[in-house]
């Protein structure tokens, strides 16, 4: 069905302004015809067997310029040679290529999609910034299969979500941080008590992750300091891994010496223990007490050495938000504190959206909606660039 759908998405794609080139998975051609598709998109298709004829360009490196990648649907097959890094045919291989954005709209069987190996493959990808559409609720057609998550999304929704994601941040992935060099800290740290116990937190890092990858992906030099998180080593930046507060605060401090943006989205201890133990404590019959001391707040160091950098905080509150963010980003000289209430719905640790305010030191604020973690990476770089412009011209 969805193979079949493929060329009235096309007419839709060019409808919403699009050039498109079009890359026919062998399978695709098993349901489709390279006729019905060479007309719709406009101009010939490329498949396996163009991949491999003598022509002055590496096609998949040709066709990967594009500024938006979209796989109408995908198949599990695809999204684990994406995930996997796989090249054995012309669309993983443009895949593997890709700078612009990749919107993947799969089409399966509700048991293959929640399968762990599928649903991890797409965890994968999200974290690489990769969006999805669908799989939707709805009767599967013709695989008779019944009603369950599994078809795909329509034509005209694929189009609209096509254009969505490119007004998002402008045309995909402009230069526009070209020449600046970005520090963003994510994750947790740990305090250790002793060698084999410590005191965390759950952030997961994907808030940081995802500012570090749109930087790296709008031309930033990025340095990426992390606490330990269980997200893949992104591919480009510079990633200095840490555990401790001090640790990370050693590390943001060196590493900002050069930058001109500095994103704070760590979740920094407060306190350490003030005598960590050497050796492993052994567990006593009565109550215990741990002696803490603070950590040293990174963000407010920054603000004490300020310069002409742009520094970016974050903040959880659970009342009283833009007041008290407008005087965290005060106290802390921070030109803007990304605002939320981890006791709102959408909002949890670990989840891929985040909903925040943005709150300025004179205690201006914009509430943004639900968004992606990468979105709002997106509007919060494009905030960050203005005000960098602004310190720059003053
Ligand atoms: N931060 C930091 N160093 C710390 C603690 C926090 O750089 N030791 C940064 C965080 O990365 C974040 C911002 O400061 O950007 C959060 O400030 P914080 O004062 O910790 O605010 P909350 O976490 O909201 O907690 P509280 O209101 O208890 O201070």
């Amino acid at each position: 069905m969805a193979a079949v759908k493929a060329p009235s998405v096309l007419r839709r794609l060019r409808e919403a302004g699009f050039e498109v080139d079009v890359i026919a998975t062998r399978a695709a051609l098993e349901f489709v015809t390279p006729l019905s598709l060479t007309a719709a998109a406009g101009r010939e298709i490329a498949t396996d067997a163009t991949w491999f004829e003598a022509r002055p360009d590496a096609q998949h490196l040709t066709l990967a310029r594009a500024d938006i990648s979209v796989i109408v649907g995908a198949s599990a097959d695809l999204l684990a040679r994406a995930a996997h890094g796989l090249a054995s045919d012309l669309a993983s291989a443009t895949l593997l290529s890709v700078r612009g954005k990749v919107l993947w709209v799969p089409a399966m069987n509700e048991k293959m999609w929640t399968h762990p190996a599928v649903a991890a493959n797409a965890q994968t990808l999200k974290n690489w910034g990769h969006h999805f559409l669908g799989p939707q609720h709805g009767a599967f057609g013709t695989l008779g299969e019944g009603a369950g998550v599994g078809r795909m999304a329509e034509p005209e929704e694929i189009a609209a979500a096509a254009l969505e994601l490119l007004k998002a941040s402008g045309p995909a992935h402009t230069p526009d941080l070209k020449g600046l060099s970005l520090v963003v800290s994510a994750g947790p740290t740990r305090e250790y008590l002793d060698p084999v116990r410590f005191i965390s937190n759950p952030s997961s890092g994907k808030m940081g992750y995802a500012v570090a990858l749109e930087a790296q992906a709008r031309g930033a030099a990025v340095t990426l300091v992390s606490g330990p998180v269980n997200l893949p080593d992104p591919a480009g930046i510079t990633l200095v891994k840490v555990e401790s507060a001090l640790e990370m605060h050693a590390a943001v401090l060196e590493a900002a010496q050069d930058a001109e943006i500095v994103v704070m989205t760590a979740a920094v201890a407060d306190y350490r223990a003030a005598t960590p133990k050497t050796e492993k404590e052994a567990k006593t019959a009565g109550e215990v007490s741990i002696h803490l001391t603070p950590n040293p707040d990174i963000l407010a160091a920054l603000g004490r050495e300020k310069g002409g950098r742009v520094l970016v905080g974050f903040a959880m509150e659970t009342h009283a938000g833009v007041e008290r963010a407008a005087l965290k980003a005060q106290r802390k000289n921070a030109d803007f504190i990304l605002l939320n209430y981890p006791t709102q719905q959408g909002t949890s640790f670990g989840g891929d959206d985040n909903q925040v305010t943005l709150v300025r030191p004179n205690g201006s604020f914009e509430e943004w909606p639900r968004l992606s973690k990468r979105e709002v990476a997106t509007r919060l770089l494009d905030e960050a660039l203005q005000v960098y412009m602004q310190h720059s011209t003053a």
